[in-house]
């Protein structure tokens, strides 16, 4: 669904995604998200299964960032299922790019997305980006935190 994208900025590239790029998401995937860190066999899953949506950010030669995409198109609505930057690489504008990115290729009317109640850093990127909350998920994470479901009309 998005093999051919690449968005050239000046210190980062947007492209595609692939099976090849597993080890590198399985690590930043650890790095970003700990205890909440996909299994692997859904790391497999977002970077092969069709109708996906999976673009990396690569800067000094390797990835950096990445967003996954499920597009809904029967209900209009694609989810962002999920989106990571490595530390070193953050408030440069990445995950601005990856999510416009993967809305534009969902190309859905609405997009909504999830997100630990606590995510401050992330909540602020959502909402500046015009994402509101609609819904909320008690006790959807493993520890026990609520989600916020948040979405935007495009
Ligand atoms: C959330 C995350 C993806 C943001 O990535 P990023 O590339 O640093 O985000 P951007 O640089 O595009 O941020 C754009 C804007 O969002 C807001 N923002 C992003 N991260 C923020 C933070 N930690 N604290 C406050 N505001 C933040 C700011 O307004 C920022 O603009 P500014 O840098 O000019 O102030 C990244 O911190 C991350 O991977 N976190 C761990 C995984 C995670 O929580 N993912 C989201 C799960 S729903």
């Amino acid at each position: 669904m998005n093999a051919s994208i690449e968005r050239v900025f000046s210190d980062f590239t947007i492209r595609g995604a692939g099976l090849t790029d597993l080890p590198a998401l399985r690590r930043l995937e650890h790095i970003c998200f700990g205890d909440d860190a996909w299994p692997m066999w859904d790391l497999v899953g977002v970077l092969v299964l069709p109708n996906l949506v999976r673009l990396k950010s690569v800067a000094d030669g390797r990835m950096v960032g990445f967003v996954g995409g499920d597009p809904h198109p029967a209900e209009g609505v694609g989810w962002i299922a999920t989106i990571g930057v490595l530390p070193e690489y953050r408030r440069r504008g990445m995950a601005v790019e990856l999510l416009a990115a993967c809305e534009e290729l969902m190309g859905l009317p609405v997009v909504r997305l999830s997100v630990r109640r606590s995510n401050e850093g992330a909540l602020r990127l959502y909402r500046r980006e015009g994402y509101r909350m609609v819904d909320s998920w008690t006790g959807y994470y493993h520890d026990g935190e609520d989600a916020l479901v948040l979405e935007k009309n495009r």
